[in-house]
């Protein structure tokens, strides 16, 4: 393989061709000529048209996805249309595929842990260009606001995560359609289709070398537990730390805490079965909730005497938020929130706990700004600093998609890779 005939999206010319194949098949729009072409120079001839592609459309709550042809129109201002490479499952993905709990909004496209390429612009784009590697972020940076501006947040004011938003920002359509129905989008990245629209904001331009199929978990969970550890809970060398839910979110936030050089890391998950494999990831000790007659706080604290230094939740289950408060030592322990948590859950607990001088955070995307940090938390992956291999336990063609749901709703494997091409 000559370096001159690899794809854009970094894999080999065979790939390529496979590339055009698809597109065949799916009546996309079909280049004139039958010689193997590097992927820019085919993605021009698409550029301002509406595209006809593969995607998996959510058509009720909680039902099988289908998946099937859509017309994807081109990116308006500020709009990128993206070419998915890879996706895989989150938890947030599922959770609002069973929409219990909150407003429903169908029919929409699931979908924002991927990784693409970049295959045409909108009017007013800066920053990309057809051919750029992105990786998708369900919560934006404008660059411009208080927010953005802050060295503090990520709470981006103009494109922050909205879980109710179903259509683009400029002119509140959505870009999909079949046979004239509108479907919505999610998360403003909707990756479970081979081509999307994003706004430029929720994109963040990596490294052309990097492997997509790797760096794609870096779009959501990964980077969210590493930074939950790493740029909020920042446990000091020879400290404590207690990991509540040893998901892919929990177990990236213990490879945080492995960075980070803590001594003591402490899984705690009502699935024993997740305890071998979080051994991997520098998880030193157990903990069952359902193995104790006591609150798994109580039972922490006498194990650390008095609590643990630092403690980050990733399930998503209020009783765990609050267990994740309480089970910090008092004097100078912190707890940070990542999981998303039911619409009427409250978070409960005696003032006299925030009195002792604990501290309670939340966050979201591990408080990484998109842009302006993802890059470089690729470049942790390239310089070998952090593994991303062993959070990919399974892997499925994008016509299996919803097998990747069935893996997930049993409490199997960590994340589940679609290949949009397979
Ligand atoms: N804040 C953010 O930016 C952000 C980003 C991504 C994901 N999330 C959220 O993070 C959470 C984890 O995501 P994931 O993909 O790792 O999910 P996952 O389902 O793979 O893992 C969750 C784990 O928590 C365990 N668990 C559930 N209830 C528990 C309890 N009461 N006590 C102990 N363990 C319990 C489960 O057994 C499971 O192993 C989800 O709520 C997800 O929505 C938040
Ligand atoms: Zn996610
Ligand atoms: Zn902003």
């Amino acid at each position: 393989m000559h370096a001159y005939l690899k794809c854009a999206c970094g894999t080999s010319v065979l790939h390529s061709i496979k590339h055009e194949q698809t597109r065949n098949r799916t009546n996309n729009l079909v280049p004139d000529s039958r010689q193997p072409r590097i992927r820019h120079t085919i993605m021009a001839n698409t550029a301002g048209q509406v595209i006809r592609c593969k995607a998996a459309v959510a058509w009720e709550a909680g039902k099988p996805l289908v998946v099937e042809e859509v017309e994807v129109a081109p990116p308006q201002a500020n709009e990128v249309r993206v070419k998915i490479l890879f996706t895989s499952l989150c938890h947030t993905d599922v959770y609002f595929w069973e929409a219990k709990g909150q407003t429903p909004l169908f029919p929409r496209i699931f979908g924002h842990e991927a990784a693409g390429v970049v295959e045409s612009v909108g009017e007013g784009v800066k920053e990309l260009a057809p051919g750029d590697h992105v990786l998708p972020v369900f919560t934006g940076e404008c660059k411009e606001c208080r927010h953005c501006k802050s060295e503090e947040s990520n709470m981006c004011d103009l494109l922050r995560i909205n879980t109710d938003r179903g259509a683009m920002l400029c002119d509140g359509k959505p870009r999909f359609s079949k046979n004239g129905q509108p479907i919505y989008h999610f998360l403003g990245t909707s990756t479970f289709s081979e081509y999307t629209v994003i706004h430029e904001g929720c994109l963040a331009k990596i490294n052309p070398a990097a492997p997509l199929d790797k760096v794609c978990v870096l779009s959501c969970g990964i980077s969210t537990g590493l930074g939950a550890t790493l740029n909020v809970a920042k446990p000091k060398k020879g400290s404590s730390v207690a990991i509540f839910g040893l998901g892919a979110v929990g177990l990236a936030a213990a490879e945080g805490a492995r960075i980070s050089g803590a001594s003591r890391i402490i899984g705690v998950d009502l699935n024993a079965s997740r305890f071998e494999d979080a051994k991997k990831f520098g998880v030193n000790e157990f903990v069952n909730p359902k193995d104790h007659n006591k609150p798994v706080q109580e039972v922490i604290a006498e194990m650390t005497n008095g609590g643990v230094d630092r403690s980050v939740e990733c399930t998503g289950n209020i009783n765990a938020m609050i267990s994740a408060f309480e089970c910090v030592h008092d004097g100078w322990g912190v707890a940070v929130l990542v999981g998303v948590p039911n619409k009427d859950d409250a978070f409960k607990t005696h003032p006299a706990n925030l009195l002792n001088e604990r501290t309670l955070k939340g966050t979201f995307f591990g408080n990484y700004k998109p842009r302006s940090d993802l890059p470089n938390v690729v470049e942790k992956y390239m310089n070998k600093e952090l593994e991303l291999e062993k959070f990919i336990t399974h892997d499925v063609s994008f016509s299996d998609i919803n097998k990747a749901f069935e893996i997930m709703l049993k409490g199997e494997g960590l994340r589940c890779l679609i290949r949009m091409d397979a």
